[in-house]
């Protein structure tokens, strides 16, 4: 019976060799390990054996049994493969057109931060970032901002911890970048995500700036408007010309709040319409100034010696500008109907 066992083995393996069709496997499962299959149908001759004999020969039945399940299961794995790629080669049609992959761009407020940063670096500012979590030394103290001033309600706040905020502008970047560069001349533009809780159709809690500053022996505000003026043509068109209104920050003195002539509308007929410029002919586009020495002091820099200036834009509003967006909101919602028209 022992023999009997080894040779039916012997035959299922043959036989699963040839089966490649899952009905073929399905047929020799049966016929081997059926209720009326082969095993089935010489174990039930145990009775006949000894007592001895008969765990001797339990135990090969077993083994016999395990192998069959495995070449069951190795049979169905490759006849399934098989048919997968049978199936696939029906119905590849290699004479048919590819489909052409949809490939993203970048976010207009990206495109818009990269240019504005592109624009400078041809200047010679060199690209520094800060973190958007930061210290209120960096963000506040060391601007010139001191503690419990009110020049801080200027700047609505999302508080972190004692000491620590949510970034609220990119000037800190300012102090971190004249404490890691050390001795001017330090010619910086520093991009990235501020956040301010207050929320509007015009207002959103996270939005983007590029500070730009500059620090050296003899830099005028002259040195200012020219930067500014060079750089807002580049970006707004050649006849672009600037307007700088008296203003204040803590970290400039100095400070001025920056206006460009419309690009969208020409002086006198139908002005009185513009969106843009609301009929001034004129639009608020940045902040800036000449660095306070306060500022230069807490970064120890030589205020008798050195001079700057600094300047902070919204990337937001740019964009807005430039691609004629009237809602804040849209930049951030990532309705793609929106962004693929960028
Ligand atoms: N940090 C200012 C703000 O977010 C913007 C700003 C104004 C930056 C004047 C400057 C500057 O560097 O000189 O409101």
């Amino acid at each position: 019976m022992e023999a009997e066992l080894r040779s039916l083995l012997e035959e299922a393996r043959v036989a699963f060799s040839g089966a490649d069709t899952v009905e073929a496997v399905e047929a020799l499962r049966v016929s081997f390990l059926g209720k009326k299959g082969k095993v089935s149908v010489l174990l039930r001759q145990m009775g006949k054996l000894s007592a001895e004999e008969r765990p001797v020969v339990g135990k090969i039945a077993n083994e016999v049994r395990d192998e069959l399940r495995a070449l069951v299961e190795v049979g169905l794995e490759h006849a399934e493969a098989r048919a997968r790629a049978r199936d696939l080669s029906e119905r590849l049609d290699v004479t048919q057109p590819g489909r052409r992959a949809r490939s993203g761009h970048a976010h207009p407020l990206m495109r818009t931060m990269r240019e504005i940063v592109s624009v400078l670096s041809e200047l010679g500012f060199v690209v520094a970032t800060g973190p958007e979590v930061e210290h209120d030394f960096y963000n506040f103290e060391a601007l010139n901002f001191p503690p419990d001033h009110p020049a801080r309600d200027m700047q609505d706040t999302f508080f972190i911890e004692e000491g620590v905020v949510l970034r609220t502008h990119t000037s800190p970047i300012q102090i971190r970048a004249m404490l890691e560069m050390g001795e001017p001349p330090v010619r910086v533009v520093a991009p990235g995500a501020v956040y301010r809780c207050d929320q509007d159709a015009t207002h959103a809690p996270m939005f983007f700036q590029v500070e730009g500053f500059f620090v050296d022996e003899g830099v005028t505000f002259g040195d200012l408007k020219g930067t500014l003026s060079f750089f807002l043509q580049r970006l707004f068109g050649a006849d672009v010309r600037l307007r700088l209104r008296p203003s204040f920050f803590p970290f400039t003195e100095p400070s001025a709040e920056v206006d460009m002539s419309c690009f969208a509308c020409s002086a006198g007929e139908g002005r009185e319409a513009c969106r843009l410029c609301k009929g001034t002919g004129w639009i608020e586009i940045l902040g800036a100034g000449m660095i306070d020495p306060n500022v230069l002091e807490a970064v120890s820099i030589d205020p008798e010696r050195y001079t700057g200036f600094a300047f902070g834009i919204g990337v937001d509003r740019v964009a807005m500008l430039r691609y004629a967006i009237d809602d804040i909101r849209l930049l951030t919602e990532n309705d793609t109907r929106f962004l693929a028209q960028f």
